[in-house]
Formats: structure tokens, C-alpha cells, sequence
């Protein structure tokens, strides 16, 4: 493979201020990290502690391999909803590694409201068990957790991936062989009390766990029998008499021993195997994206500087290097491990399409995982192309990346917006994860294309009534429709509802796409299956 050959200055002033506006954007991204993270002063996370009881970051880091990464995802869920009130939506999520196993782990936060349920805590929950079904990783559930936050019920108990869709996935898992492991750290109630119920081991903790149908309160109101939570379901009541738990733990620490031990009596899984390199760092150095990451959208970075500060000695094997030069595809290695990588280098033509959906089948037919580097405004529209086929085209490219089940990997880089978003697996097309930086946008279309579009829709609605659209309204409406993009296009609108994995630091992105590609291969990658492709 050759190495890209950087035609960026980077003493350049365009450079040095693309870079001074990037790093304004990921300050603020951080800030709002550890808002979420760090909130020792609050009164519910001084009651935890004083309780003796540690909190769900600290859990996940006892339980995982010293000196290991934790994969979180999406922290910012529930971000700037219910006026800040369910920092990352109440759940910690996320891929670490247990006894040398990838796992995928789902702790409560006790100290947001009790650890209770409202609808991004559900998304992200039964979105973490979507990433064990597709990558076959053992869960464990460390649960402290009020069950359905009450006020919020209508939205969270009865629908198809609502609270009841986490048993059902547990049950699913562990029929697929797929260990379930729960450690009851703190309250199980009601429908909560299923997942250590459902689980193919359970650890309880002494005197701070509890698993119930019915809590004191309801058990008082429907018979009169007046009990202690720990009388009713305690550790010693499930360890001893209902047999409903099977490990009795003395405290935190003891349970997440218990449980390290529970993996290393798990069956070691065969795994996908891919042709490994040496690992070696980027020759451009990855801290030189911030100043390559789109902030101004009209002016346009060719994604080879992107790729260059991404993959293994910035070498990488160009497929059709001089044909659709608006999509770039080739192969990389990115901490070792083999990907075939998409990017955006502007709109898609019919060419580009061909040429995606191509390269695409390449890596299914070789077994290569795939990595969509998404800044893309969409197709190219206009009577030439409709009449050229754009739109049998881009269904190529569409319908090869929908059934391409090698593991795809999402980054979106920049903008990502119209049917763009579909060809390059967006959230619909199930990539194993998907993520943005701080600086990219999502919508349907800009704020700009938008406010043109309604316009001249309203323009059109006045004429047939023989009107005009007063100049004044025009502008008023425009700035009405600029705003209102401009807020629901932000990362952190996506983020908050979960239509992404996470918000990244550029510089991360090799590091978590190479964990992504190790969790995926504890699933074997299957044959390449296509249906009709319309030519
Ligand atoms: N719905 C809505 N709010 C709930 C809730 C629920 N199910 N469970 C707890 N909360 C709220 C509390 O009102 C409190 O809110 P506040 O901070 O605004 O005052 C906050 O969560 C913390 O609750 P608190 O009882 O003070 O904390 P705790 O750590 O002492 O106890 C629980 C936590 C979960 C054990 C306890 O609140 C409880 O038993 N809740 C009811 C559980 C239940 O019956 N769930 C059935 C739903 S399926």
C-alpha cells in the first residue's frame, strides 16, 4: 500500500483557524462530557456513597481487565431534555473487555432519580442488547434501578422496544448461547425484577440488593402485609429460600470478583479470522484533523487528509482512484486489523454510486469490515441526472450497503444530510456503531436548501390564491426555518436521542474503531447475499 502523500499546509492561516474554531467546538463538547460525568457536589451521589455503595462508572471500571479500555456509548443521552434532570440518561452502556472476553455492560445510575426509566434510558438499554445480539457479546446487567420512572409511563412500558423488548432480548441472547450474567446492586422492582430473573447467573448484594414484583408499598396497598424490602426480597431471602439469585456478595467489590469469576468459566468463543498487520501510528499525526474537520461546510477537505490521520502508516489502497472522484473507496489497516474504507468527497453522481456499491461488494466477497466516512449533501439532483438514472444508481449503492453484513462502522465526520445519509450506512442501515464529531450536522437537508424549499412552497400556495409573500414574512419565515435546523442539525440533538453511538474526539477514532472491529469478531461474518439490483 502507498502512504497518501498530505497536500495540506499545516502552517497555512486557513489551517491554523480551521483548527483555532475546532478545538472552541470540542472544548465545549468536553464541558458538556464532564457535566454528565462528574457530579460529585449533588446531594443523591453524597447519599450513594455514604451508603457504601460505589458509583456505576466506578463498577464498570472494577469489573473490567486493569488497564483496559471502556467503549461508552452514547453518554449524552437525555442530554438538554427533562431539564438536564437524567444525565446520560441514567444508564452507563458500553463494550469493555472481562477475563481477556468482550462484554457488553449496562450499569444503572442510582443517583439520576432513583436509576428509574424514562424513553432514552430504554433506547439506550435495548440499544446496547442490539449490539451483543450483533456481535454476540455476554451482557452484564448491573442493576440498581427503580424500574419505570412513573410520570413517564405512557412513553416507556407499552410499546414493541419499550421496557418489556430487555427480557425478551435476554431470553433471545441466551438461546443464541450468548451469556447473561446480573449483579443486583440495589433496587429491582416490578418489571426490573426480570432481568436478574432472566439472567443465566445472578450475584446479589448483601443488605443493598433487593429483587421484587411488587415493592412494600404495593404488597401493603394490595394485602395489608406490612414487610422491609430486605424480609421481602433481600439477598439472604433469594440466595437462601427463592433461589432467584445465586451468588451471595458481601459488598460491591466482593460481586464484580463473583462475577470476573463467572467469566472465566464461559466457553471461549471461536472467532471470525482476519489477516492482521503490525500495528503502527498514522506518519500524519491524527491531532492535525482539528484542523482539517469541517466547520465551514462550503469549503470542501478531500477525505484522503481525513483517512491519512486515521490508518496505519497513512497507507492506504486506492480502488478506482481516478474514476467518480466524489467517492473515494480503498483498503487500510487501522491498529492492525484490515477495513475497507467509503468517504465523501462530495455529492453523489450516478458514477460514484457504481463505484460505492462495487467496492462495497468487494468487501462482503473478501470478508473486510467497512468504514463509511460520512460529509455528504446528498445525490446530485437535475433533469441531466434524473435522466442519466441517478436514481437507479444510488439504489445500487443504497441496496448494496443494506445487505453488506460484513460489520460497518459510521463516522460522520462533517454534514450528513437527504438519502446520502442512507448510502453511507446511517442509523437505518445498521452499522455495528456509528459516530459523529463535534462539528458535524445531521438533517434531511442544510437550513439554507430548507428555507428555499418552503418558500417557494408557500410562494406557490399564495399564487394559485393570487398572492404574493410579503418580504418582510419571507425573511421571517426563512430566519424561523434557519433556526429550527440549525438546533435540531446540532450532534448534540442527535446524541441526546440516540441516533448515533456517541460524540467522539477526532483523535479517537482510530482507537474506537479498532475496538469495534475486535468486539465484532466474536461473530462469524456471513456469505454475501444480494437481491435484485436494478441496472
Ligand atoms: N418513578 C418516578 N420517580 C421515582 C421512581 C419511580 N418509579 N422511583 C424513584 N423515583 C424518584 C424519587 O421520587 C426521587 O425523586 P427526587 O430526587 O425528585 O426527589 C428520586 O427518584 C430518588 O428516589 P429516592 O426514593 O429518594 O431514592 P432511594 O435511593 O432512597 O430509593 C428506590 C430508590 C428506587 C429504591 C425507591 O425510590 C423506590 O422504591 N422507588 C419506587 C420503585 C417502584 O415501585 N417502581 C415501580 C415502577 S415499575
Amino acid at each position: 500500500m502507498y502512504r497518501i502523500e498530505s497536500k495540506i499546509d499545516v502552517n497555512s492561516a486557513e489551517f491554523k483557524n480551521n483548527r483555532e474554531e475546532f478545538l472552541k467546538v470540542l472544548n465545549e463538547y468536553k464541558k458538556n462530557l464532564e457535566k454528565v460525568r462528574v457530579r460529585d457536589e449533588e446531594n443523591p451521589v453524597i447519599r450513594h456513597k455514604k451508603r457504601g455503595k460505589l458509583l456505576a462508572r466506578e463498577r464498570i471500571d472494577l469489573l473490567i481487565d486493569p488497564n483496559t479500555p471502556f467503549m461508552e456509548l452514547s453518554p449524552l443521552a437525555a442530554f438538554d431534555a427533562y431539564d438536564n434532570q437524567f444525565p446520560s440518561a441514567g444508564i452507563i452502556t458500553g463494550v469493555g473487555v472481562i477475563h481477556g472476553k468482550e462484554a457488553l455492560i449496562i450499569a444503572n445510575d442510582a443517583t439520576v432519580k432513583g436509576g428509574t426509566y424514562v424513553a432514552e434510558t430504554i433506547k439506550k438499554h435495548v440499544r446496547a442488547q442490539q449490539v451483543a445480539i450483533e456481535n454476540q457479546l455476554p451482557c452484564v446487567y448491573m442493576v440498581d434501578s427503580g424500574g419505570i420512572f412513573l410520570p413517564e409511563q405512557s412513553k416507556v412500558f407499552a410499546d414493541r422496544f419499550n421496557f418489556g423488548r430487555f427480557f425478551y432480548n435476554q431470553a433471545r441472547l441466551s438461546a443464541m448461547g450468548v451469556p447473561q450474567i446480573a449483579i443486583v446492586m440495589g433496587s429491582c422492582t416490578a418489571g426490573g425484577a426480570y432481568v436478574p430473573a432472566m439472567s443465566d447467573e445472578t450475584i446479589i448484594v448483601k443488605k443493598q440488593g433487593t429483587i421484587f414484583i411488587g415493592g412494600p408499598p404495593l404488597v401493603k396497598a394490595a394485602t395489608g402485609e406490612v414487610v422491609t424490602p430486605e424480609e421481602l426480597g433481600g439477598a439472604d431471602v433469594h440466595t437462601s429460600i427463592s433461589g432467584v439469585a445465586d451468588h451471595y456478595a458481601e459488598n460491591d467489590q466482593h460481586a464484580i470478583q463473583i462475577c470476573r469469576n463467572i467469566f472465566q468459566t464461559l466457553e471461549a468463543r471461536e472467532k471470525q479470522q482476519l489477516e492482521l498487520s503490525p500495528v503502527e501510528d498514522p506518519f500524519y499525526d491524527p491531532e492535525e484533523l482539528y484542523g482539517l474537520a469541517p466547520i465551514d461546510f462550503r469549503k470542501p477537505v478531500d477525505s484522503r487528509e481525513i483517512i491519512a490521520r486515521m490508518v496505519d502508516g497513512s497507507r492506504f489502497h486506492e480502488f478506482k482512484a481516478r474514476y467518480a472522484p466524489t467517492l473515494i473507496t480503498g483498503f487500510a489497516n487501522i491498529m492492525g486489523y484490515p477495513v475497507g474504507i467509503v468517504a465523501n468527497n462530495g455529492v453523489l453522481f450516478s458514477e460514484s454510486s457504481s463505484k460505492g456499491a462495487h467496492f462495497v461488494e468487494l468487501c462482503q466477497v473478501r470478508k473486510i469490515p467497512l468504514l463509511f466516512l460520512q460529509n455528504i449533501t446528498g445525490f446530485i439532483v437535475g433533469k441531466q441526472y434524473e435522466h442519466g438514472g441517478i436514481a437507479k444508481d444510488g439504489a445500487k449503492f443504497v441496496h448494496a450497503v443494506a445487505n453488506a453484513d460484513v460489520p460497518k462502522f459510521t463516522v460522520v465526520f462533517g454534514g450528513s444530510f437527504g438519502a446520502g445519509n442512507y448510502a453511507m450506512a446511517g442509523r437505518a442501515y445498521d452499522p455495528r456503531l456509528l459516530f459523529m464529531w463535534p462539528n458535524a450536522r445531521i438533517s434531511v437537508m442544510g437550513g439554507e436548501q430548507a428555507s428555499g424549499v418552503l418558500i417557494q412552497v408557500k410562494e406557490e400556495q399564495l399564487a394559485k390564491a393570487g398572492k404574493t409573500l410579503d418580504p418582510k414574512d419571507r425573511e421571517k419565515l426563512r430566519k424561523e426555518i434557519l433556526h429550527k435546523y440549525d438546533v435540531e442539525g446540532s450532534p448534540y440533538f442527535s446524541t441526546s436521542r440516540l441516533w448515533d453511538d456517541g460524540i467522539i474526539d477526532p483523535v479517537d477514532t482510530r482507537k474506537i474503531i479498532a475496538m469495534g472491529i475486535a468486539m465484532s469478531l466474536n461473530k462469524k461474518f456471513p456469505d454475501m447475499k444480494n437481491g435484485v439490483f436494478r441496472m
